[in-house]
């Protein structure tokens, strides 16, 4: 079976290739990606020489891109990551967004539609996220049949583009799966999301900047257990479904913050405590409160549960991110470097004024 993986080259995707080639000896993998500035080859080196991996550079929003991968390899199904995941780049600049997140997602589909014809078995699965739901209060978490209510150009691009699939799975008779999941971190996350930004800071002995007050939560899930569940999914999941998927593992911004401190220090052998360096900064616009993920119904359906927990799964990416120094170096580039002192400087200004 050959899968079309876009997107293949960022967090989660390369997370999930080198899990299905270890897992799955029956699949090879075609790796669609336009190498954004998150985008890093380096995360697959060790699968260069593998003959069931294959590299393609290609833009999902590029239709001749899309033909002529569909034209050279026979594809039997598209797993979609491809996408601008960064909700503070979402605030700096939507469009992009809009067109990889909602005019990729619609020509990946349109593409597929017409190589796939009526052929029941090849499945089209796209990989979204829980902030299509909007923010919870204190209490309540998002089921499959919670509305969509999306607060930044990121989940609305993303909101939109989960709109497509189903519309071509109902318009078009396509094999479509969704899964919805919350927050990730692990091996291989880009240093502009929390965990590895503030884990970089702290090596460094810079300040950590938290928005507000560190009080919104995110419900945690390691990146290993997300591939497991995006294989059953894609394996195992009923053609037009959505499945939630969740680490059940809620914390506040300012906890991790605080553990990463602890971990790092004690690592590091460390006298004095890195949460000096925690610096509240001005808040995200339209900062969601709260997420959190109610799994049942994947677990129930397709008998997925997380298998690693939060304590066990923040040591092992500590001890990932110290011992792969290079690879954050590698990845920071010139482009970064800018967007973290528009992002930061401002913020870090702002709050001392
Ligand atoms: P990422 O930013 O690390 O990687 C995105 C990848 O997509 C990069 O390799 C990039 O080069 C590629 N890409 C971007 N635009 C492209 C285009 N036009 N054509 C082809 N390739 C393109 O993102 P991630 O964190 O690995 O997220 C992957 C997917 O999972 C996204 O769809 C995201 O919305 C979703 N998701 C992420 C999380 C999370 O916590 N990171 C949680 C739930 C869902
Ligand atoms: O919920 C799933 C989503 O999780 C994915 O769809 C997104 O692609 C992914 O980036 C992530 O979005 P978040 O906005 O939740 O992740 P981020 O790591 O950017 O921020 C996590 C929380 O930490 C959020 O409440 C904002 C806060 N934060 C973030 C950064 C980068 C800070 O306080 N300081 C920071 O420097």
């Amino acid at each position: 079976m050959r899968l079309l993986i876009t997107g293949g080259a960022g967090f989660i995707g390369s997370n999930f290739i080198h899990h299905i080639i270890k897992v799955r000896e029956d699949i090879e993998v075609i790796n669609f990606d336009k190498l954004t500035y998150a985008g890093n080859l380096n995360n697959l080196e060790s699968l260069k020489v593998n003959t069931r991996y294959t590299f393609i550079k290609g833009d999902i929003a590029e239709p001749k891109d899309v033909e002529d991968v569909f034209n050279k390899y026979e594809i039997d199904g598209v797993i979609n990551f491809a996408a601008e995941s960064h909700v503070d780049r979402s605030i700096l600049g939507p469009l992009e967004f809009v067109r990889t997140n909602i005019m990729g997602t619609a020509t990946l589909l349109d593409v597929a539609r017409k190589y796939f014809g009526d052929d029941a078995e090849k499945r089209f699965h796209h990989i979204s996220t829980d902030e299509v739901f909007g923010a919870l209060g204190d209490s309540g978490s998002f089921k499959e049949s919670t509305p969509y209510d999306p607060s930044s150009p990121y989940s609305a691009s993303k909101a939109g583009s989960d709109h497509l699939v189903r519309a071509y799975g109902r318009t078009f008779d396509m094999n479509v799966v969704i899964t919805n999941c919350s927050n990730n971190y692990g091996p291989y996350q880009f240093p502009e999301k929390l965990i590895p930004l503030v884990i970089k800071r702290i090596v460094d002995e810079k300040e950590i900047p938290v928005y507000g007050k560190g009080e919104n939560v995110r419900d945690w899930l390691y990146v290993e257990d997300h591939c497991k569940a995006i294989e059953k999914v894609f394996f195992k999941g009923k053609n037009g479904q959505t499945y939630n998927v969740g680490g059940n593992s809620e914390k506040k911004n300012i906890d991790i913050v605080n553990l990463l401190c602890d971990l790092v220090d004690k690592r590091l052998s460390r006298d004095i405590s890195s949460r000096k360096l925690i610096t509240f900064v001005k808040d995200r616009p339209g900062h969601d409160f709260r997420y959190a993920i109610d799994n049942s119904k994947i677990k129930k359906e397709l008998g997925w549960e997380p298998e690693v927990n939060f304590d066990e799964g923040m040591k092992k990416t500590v001890e990932w991110y110290l011992e792969n120094g290079k690879w954050v170096d590698d990845i920071i580039s010139g482009d970064y470097r800018k967007f973290f002192s528009k992002q930061y400087k401002e913020r870090l200004k702002s709050d001392r004024s």
